[in-house]
């Protein structure tokens, strides 16, 4: 089957947070994309319109299973049933976890910079934000493990949030880093939560590495968080899953869950996430994969003939280049508040993600290739002229 990703969708007035915008501004900000949905999803979502009730729900054991098929054919990784917990978001999970299984003014550790969303994760829930740096030289990020394990070791310190692959760095980590993250974590007694929503979405042959298919002594301090609403963009059906291979940290989890109250699908939610964790579904993510690595290319093509003072972090994961201005700027939010009112291109600054990141910028690329030729167009014309 052919998809068509070239087709633009009008997304005004449809209550799109990435689209409300003013006329002819062009958003390439939060991490949403652009495409048309995966047809698989909208079909089951008809089918059950057609059935109209819409009451409490249940969790079919086939939402597990579609689960465990997506991993074992894609990442040749096994997950047990009795290991996976719905719930409505990643990040209320992360939030709904912290509270369960730290305590007030505990540590948590982060890589930095890092998705914006865990610092408020930490902060808003009274815990103390650990930041280590990942150093940056020569366009490459690599941990600083010297740094890292001084703050697991901290007595404070009860958790580390990984993102596996990295937002907004766009690294999809290598198994020995994994096994070295894993080895601190078990070493120090901290329990390790692995943001995996960004699994799928890699260069073309590129596989991202499961923490949980590291060993099965680091699974056992692991949560793993995942969720097919990046991969498909059905991040408004609300839609993920707890992975936890421990018993006892599980079930401590699970109460927070349901303490918490997102333990419980909408009408939507199950339907679209074994919708999009089919064959015909898997096909459809390579199909993109394809088209993004065209859209990417095209960026750091232009920009690297055009305005060579820009320097792009080409990494392997992710749908969302990270780019460095050093060379023009070190306020990353002036720099974007100016391209946004100058020229309608709304990037986000880097400032936003915490480390040494003022003078980056993130620039979301899962759209059509004559959107992402405007954006350039306008980056380009903003940067030569300043
Ligand atoms: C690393 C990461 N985690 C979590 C989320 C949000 O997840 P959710 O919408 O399931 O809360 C995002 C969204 O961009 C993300 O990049």
């Amino acid at each position: 089957m052919q998809y068509n990703f070239d087709k633009e969708i009008d997304r005004s007035n449809t209550n799109s947070e990435k689209w409300n915008i003013s006329k002819n501004e062009l958003p390439m900000w939060v991490a949403d994309m652009d495409f048309e949905v995966y047809p698989g999803i909208v079909d089951v979502m008809k089918k059950r319109i057609e059935q109209p009730t819409f009451g409490y729900n249940t969790i079919p054991s086939s939402f597990n299973e579609s689960i465990i098929n997506w991993w074992l054919n894609r990442y040749n990784t096994k997950l047990e049933s009795s290991w996976i917990m719905f719930s409505t978001g990643v990040i209320p999970s992360i939030s709904s976890i912290i509270r369960k299984v730290t305590d007030i003014n505990d540590a948590v550790v982060v890589l930095s910079p890092v998705y914006n969303i865990f610092y408020n994760s930490i902060s808003n829930n009274g815990r103390k934000i650990l930041d280590s740096q990942m150093i940056y030289n020569d366009g490459k990020y690599s941990i600083d493990f010297t740094d890292l394990e001084s703050k697991l070791s901290l007595p404070e310190t009860s958790m580390m949030i990984f993102c596996n692959p990295h937002n907004p760095i766009g690294k999809v980590w290598d198994r020995d880093t994994l096994k070295k993250i894993g080895e601190l974590c078990i070493k120090h007694d901290v329990i390790l939560l692995s943001d995996e929503i960004h699994a799928d979405v890699t260069a073309l042959g590129i596989t991202y590495n499961p923490f949980i298919s590291i060993s099965s002594e680091i699974s056992d301090k692991l949560i793993m968080c995942i969720s097919p609403t990046k991969t498909f963009n059905i991040a408004g059906l609300q839609t993920s899953a707890v992975v936890i291979p421990n018993d006892k940290l599980r079930e401590r989890v699970r109460s927070g869950l349901n303490r918490d109250e997102i333990a419980e699908p909408n009408t939507f939610a199950i339907q679209a996430l074994e919708a999009a964790y089919t064959y015909d579904g898997s096909v459809w993510v390579d199909k993109l994969r394809h088209y993004l690595h065209r859209n990417k290319r095209y960026i750091i093509d232009r920009l690297n003939m055009e305005i060579p003072e820009v320097k792009i972090i080409d990494e392997e994961g992710t749908y969302l280049l990270w780019i460095d201005l050093s060379q023009i700027t070190n306020d990353s939010k002036l720099y974007c508040d100016e391209l946004r009112s100058t020229t309608g291109l709304y990037l986000n600054p880097g400032s936003m993600y915490g480390g040494n990141s003022g003078s980056f910028v993130r620039w979301n690329f899962a759209t059509s290739l004559s959107r992402i030729e405007d954006g350039v167009d306008r980056f380009i014309k903003f940067v030569k002229s300043n």
